[in-house]
């Protein structure tokens, strides 16, 4: 850590400190569509919009990595704040697509690249919680005083994991990357965090081949190295995933879902977050969805989600926002952030 991030001025710091100064995000320019999609694989823009309500997704070039889309979002959001990338103190990276496998960590690639010389740099695995695990570490280091300013962001490249000969999975995800500017401030902010995990459900989501439990070798089934994954009871996990953190927040804060601007739920299916509102009665217009255009990015998805309410004008100072994030682990938490 730099001695700058170790010593934040201020003297002792008040919960909720840290803040989302800027967001930036980067999708690869080609678009794949439903119709294209079906030209490789069994299935339909019918079926595909209608289970998932997505339309089309972002595909990365195969020359790139997962690390040039995180250094495009990374720079959008670093310009956004008129941050100077040598003023970062730690990059935190959350993806489950690494330009390489284990090692080295990608955000030191992305920390390189975007010119952060005194900052430190950690890959955090949390598939699609990734970027809410993200934003409670930074709050977390802001908060102690450990970092003055931390960039989280959330990079993917699953369309180089996904089986594309297997209609249950490869119609689902998409490519990108969105990235936030955590520093330290003054009243509004990160005003809390809830993180969980259900590791018994680890099979539902997972590359079996490619780690050490199973190392890649001679006889290595090319599938077992893509992704996996149990639909029908990710789906159910999701929905009350997406009920138990909003709750969570709300009861630890005193409020209620009416107190709350706007849920930024991980983008993963439309139904999943459609089945959420129906179940706990919450106002559906309050959950933003971008599905459509994006897929499933996973760590990507919820960064991508702020940037374009950024942008759309959405995000207003004062307004409370809820992050939830959900997948592979199986992983679920989320952020209460009021806008600065
Ligand atoms: O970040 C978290 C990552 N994962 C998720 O969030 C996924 C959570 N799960 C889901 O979103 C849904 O379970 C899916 C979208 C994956 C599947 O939707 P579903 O309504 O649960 O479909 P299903 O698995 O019950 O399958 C229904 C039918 C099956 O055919 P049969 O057995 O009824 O003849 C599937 O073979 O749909 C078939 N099917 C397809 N048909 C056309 C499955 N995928 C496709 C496809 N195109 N792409």
């Amino acid at each position: 850590m730099s001695e700058a991030g170790a010593t934040v001025p201020g003297g002792a710091l008040d919960r909720g400190a840290a803040q989302i100064v800027s967001v930036g995000a980067y999708v690869p320019p080609r678009v794949m569509t439903n119709d294209e999609l079906a030209q490789i694989v069994d299935t339909s823009d019918e079926w595909i919009y209608s289970h998932t309500g997505i339309k089309a997704r972002h595909v990365a070039a195969d020359d790139v990595a997962a690390s040039d889309l995180a250094v495009e979002a990374a720079r959008r959001a670093l310009d956004d704040a008129r941050i100077n990338p040598g003023d970062v103190d730690l990059v935190l990276l959350a993806t489950s697509t690494p330009d390489y496998p284990g090692l080295p960590a990608t955000a030191s690639i992305v920390q390189d690249r975007l010119g952060a010389e005194r900052s430190g740099a950690m890959d955090l695995v949390a598939a699609c919680s990734g970027f809410v695990y993200g934003l409670a570490t930074a709050s977390a280091f802001v908060d102690s005083g450990q970092a003055g300013t931390v960039l989280v962001v959330g990079a993917e490249v699953y369309s180089k994991i996904i089986n594309w000969a297997d209609r249950n999975t490869c119609v689902l995800f998409g490519d990108g990357a969105g990235a936030a500017v955590v520093c330290r401030g003054v009243g509004r902010g990160i005003r809390d965090s809830v993180l969980h995990s259900v590791g018994s459900g680890a099979a539902s989501l997972y590359r079996p081949a490619g780690g050490s439990r199973e190392p890649c070798g001679a006889t290595t089934e090319p599938d077992r190295t893509k992704l996996h994954m149990d639909g029908r009871q990710v789906y159910g996990f999701a929905v009350q995933a997406i009920i138990d953190t909003v709750e969570e927040l709300l009861s630890r804060n005193g409020l209620s879902i009416a107190d709350v601007d706007h849920v930024v739920a991980h983008q993963a299916n439309v139904r999943i977050i459609d089945a959420a509102c129906r179940r706990a009665a919450y106002p559906q217009e309050k959950f933003f969805k971008n599905i459509r255009e994006y897929a499933n990015t996973s760590a990507a998805s919820i960064p991508i989600a702020l940037s374009e309410m950024q942008t759309r004008g959405l995000l207003c100072s004062g307004q409370l926002v809820v992050t939830v994030g959900f997948g592979s682990g199986l992983s679920y938490g989320g952020n209460l952030i009021e806008w600065i």
